[in-house]
């Protein structure tokens, strides 16, 4: 089979930061064609290829009827200054990404010569919007991992499947130092920020991921996770019954002193922790251990991580089968972020009390990856946004939102098989919407403060957050759950500021902008838009957002001193107070370059090469292609990009056989 495969991989090289430039070296081979495409056509029920392209597609929930239906007019009145139940300050790195380790090798590049160039323009998207782009490489694969010198046919990753000996049968992961140099190029490439985790299968510590990769990484390197997840040891095997949070802070003091005394190791104290997925424990049975004071300077970061309920039934037949269909509702409202973040809301003031930032490690819809129809469907994306912006107003400081395989659900991205490359692109997952609006409405600025407004009478369906700078509304973000074609469900908020005249200082606008996250249903799959612009369906993404990006001007009335935004049945606006609130969202910043890749084509047997979307680069808003003069004039970065031949086909690292909480 390998000698028939033939795989076209972009490589793209850091040369020196000069200026945009691209250059293609030409392609030989052929490919060869799969029959395993998903399309909306297919019958789902009898679907068998990857969950990544299930075609599953749920039924929208019910309208709300009587006392359930939100009022579709409604009044929200901010204030400038003097407002209280502000978060703390966040930035706009706030949503980020969690990459379980053994699929980094398909998600950020083959090696650290071979970055995947969609990817690239995932991460610059997010990087124009919030300023940077926070991604963990972990999961439950880093506790098992090795650091090795070397492996066969220069691969940077693989699982050992013989050397599987612990209980649960979680492969020991060997990977090279060359992943760590990969992900220094990328954030040469793109201000990305990382999070590692050191192994926790045993206490004979391997540092090695420490010492290369605070060397490698440098000020990239944000922390590094000790464990993950402990307090399910226990019950995955990996420690005794008896294994409770004292065993583990007796662990994580051991792991210090360990640090301490390697002379490799720069920074000992960049340690995130303790990563529950309150599970088995509460946050506070490890606080009440005197864990953060016993650690103290060691502590970079307090830490959980946590999915709302899991699908294990049904991808390893354990536990309770649970209905997508049945929990697609208890997504699609506003008490489903809250109900996740309440029991942290002690442990994030804890975290305020003891100077440390909390923040949540992994998550997404479901652990044991996420359900058919509902993890990869617009109601997710609204329901991420949600829950996200409901951690940043209880003082969570970042998230992570899982990425799998190409086995799970609720990828926010998805890059082909392996043996797909030649003639599929990326998928975009509706989350992948989320992190990007996340970006926008918490900005660049690093003063952003999150309220919930309790809008609408606190109605469940039509939540609304506030973002405030330096005490003064910028951003007003509003929602709705509902799905209803007629319209009738449609909503106008009328936006007030302060009590003055227009033109005073505490005043409502004379215009505010907005922008919209669209679908027809909150089931919709594909066809969703941010401010008009799409990453389409399966397989159909280059990493940059496709069509003319869309921003309306709402005139406010000046007599009544209110802006009246209307929201569709289903939607979501964000809406920016002031021109200020919109640049430092990254609108009109031409200084962050997107990567252009091949055009791949399904064509037989050919693979064409859109010569105009290769010789041009740009620094302008992704998909609007603009000259390679402004990647120059802004000091942007050269790229050379060059189509290699035959590759030997890399093992498929896609993560089997074991439950990834
Ligand atoms: C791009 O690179 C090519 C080949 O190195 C060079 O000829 C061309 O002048 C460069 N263009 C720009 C705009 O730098
Ligand atoms: C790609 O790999 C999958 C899974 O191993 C296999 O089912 C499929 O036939 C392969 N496709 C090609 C074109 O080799
Ligand atoms: C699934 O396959 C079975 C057997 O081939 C067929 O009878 C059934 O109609 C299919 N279901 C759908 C929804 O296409
Ligand atoms: C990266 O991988 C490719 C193909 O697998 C290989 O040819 C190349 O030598 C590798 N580069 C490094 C630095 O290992
Ligand atoms: C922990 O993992 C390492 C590397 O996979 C392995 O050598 C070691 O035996 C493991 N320890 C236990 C207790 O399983
Ligand atoms: C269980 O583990 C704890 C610490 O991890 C250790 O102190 C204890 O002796 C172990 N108990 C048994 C029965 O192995
Ligand atoms: C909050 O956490 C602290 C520290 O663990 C604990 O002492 C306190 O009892 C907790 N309060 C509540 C209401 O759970
Ligand atoms: C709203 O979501 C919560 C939390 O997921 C769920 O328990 C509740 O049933 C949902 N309400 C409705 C009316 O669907
Ligand atoms: C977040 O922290 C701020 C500042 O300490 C506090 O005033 C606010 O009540 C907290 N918010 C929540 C929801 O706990
Ligand atoms: C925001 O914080 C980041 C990281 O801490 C920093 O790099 C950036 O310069 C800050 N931006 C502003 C506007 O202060
Ligand atoms: C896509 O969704 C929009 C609403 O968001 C709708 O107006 C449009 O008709 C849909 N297009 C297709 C092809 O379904």
């Amino acid at each position: 089979m390998e000698s028939l495969i033939r795989s076209f991989i972009l490589v793209a090289v850091l040369l020196r930061p000069v200026y945009a430039n691209i250059t293609v070296y030409g392609i030989t081979g052929q490919q060869v064609l799969d029959g395993q495409t998903a399309t909306n056509t297919a019958a789902a029920a009898n679907y068998t290829g990857s969950a990544a392209y299930n075609p599953t597609v749920l039924n929208a929930p019910q309208i709300p009827t009587g006392d359930q239906a939100p009022a579709t007019q409604f009044t929200i009145q901010l204030q400038n200054g003097g407002t209280s139940g502000l978060s703390i300050t966040q930035q706009g790195s706030f949503l980020g990404f969690s990459i379980e380790m053994s699929v980094a090798n398909q998600v950020l590049g083959k090696n650290s010569t071979f970055i995947q160039v969609p990817f690239l323009n995932l991460m610059a998207n997010l990087a124009q919007r919030g300023g940077a782009v926070n991604i963990r490489v972990g999961g439950n694969t880093q506790d098992f991992a090795v650091l090795v010198d070397s492996l066969p046919d220069g691969k940077i990753l693989q699982k050992d499947i013989n050397g599987a000996s612990n209980p649960t049968n979680t492969p020991p992961l060997q990977f090279t130092e060359d992943l760590l140099v990969m992900m220094r190029k990328i954030s040469e490439f793109v201000n990305v920020r990382w999070y590692l985790g050191i192994p926790f299968n045993d206490t004979n510590w391997r540092l090695g991921i420490v010492e290369r990769g605070e060397a490698i990484l440098g000020d990239y390197l944000l922390g590094m996770q000790a464990a993950n997840e402990p307090d399910l040891y226990a019950d995955h095997l990996h420690r005794n019954k008896t294994y409770g949070p004292n065993d583990y802070l007796g662990e994580v003091q051991s792991l210090v002193s360990a640090m301490k005394s390697d002379s490799n190791i720069q920074n000992p104290n960049c340690l995130i922790a303790p990563n529950l997925a309150t599970g088995d424990w509460t946050p506070e049975m490890v606080w009440d251990t005197g864990f953060v004071d016993a650690l103290d300077s060691s502590l970079a970061y307090l830490s959980v991580e946590h999915y709302p309920t899991d699908n294990c039934a049904a991808q390893f037949g354990s536990g309770t089968l649970r209905d997508p269909q049945t929990e697609f509702p208890n997504y699609l409202n506003h008490t489903s972020g809250q109900s996740i973040v309440q029991p942290y809301l002690n442990s994030t003031a804890f975290a305020q009390s003891k100077g440390k930032k909390f923040l949540m490690m992994e998550t997404n819809t479901a652990s044991c990856g996420g359900f058919a129809g509902l993890s990869d469907s617009f109601g997710a994306a609204l329901w991420a946004l949600d829950y996200s912006m409901q951690m940043a107003y209880g003082n969570f400081s970042g998230a992570l939102l899982h990425v799998g395989g190409q086995n799970v659900f609720y990828n926010p991205f998805t890059p082909p098989p392996t043996n797909q490359s030649t003639f599929h692109q990326w998928t975009i997952g509706p989350v992948y919407y989320s992190t990007l609006i996340v970006a926008e409405a918490l900005g660049t600025s690093n003063q952003s403060q999150i309220l919930d407004l309790s809008a609408n009478n606190n109605n469940i369906y039509t939540p609304a957050y506030a973002v405030y700078e330096k005490g003064n509304p910028v951003r007003v973000a509003l929602f709705n759950y509902i799905t209803d074609p007629s319209g009738a469900s449609d909503y106008t908020a009328s936006i007030a500021i302060g009590g003055g005249q227009t033109g005073t200082s505490n005043a409502t606008p004379g215009q505010v902008k907005v922008k919209y996250l669209l679908a027809p249903s909150v089931s919709e799959k594909s066809n969703i838009t941010w401010a008009g612009q799409t990453f389409g369906d399966h397989f159909a993404s280059d990493g940059r957002p496709t069509g003319t990006e869309s921003i309306q001007t709402i005139t406010c009335d000046t007599s009544a001193n209110t802006c009246s935004i209307k929201v569709p049945a289903p939607g979501f606006a964000l809406v920016f107070l002031t021109d200020d609130a919109l640049s430092e969202s990254g609108d009109g910043d031409q200084t962050t370059m997107t990567f252009p890749t091949t055009a791949y084509t399904k064509l037989q047997n050919t693979a064409t090469v859109d010569p105009q979307v290769l010789a041009t680069s740009n620094g302008d808003r992704g998909g609007q292609l603009g000259s390679t003069s402004k990647g120059s004039a802004n000091g942007g970065m050269r790229v050379t990009m060059r189509l290699a031949g035959t590759l030997p086909w890399m093992i498929l690292m896609t993560v089997l056989g074991w439950c990834f909480w």
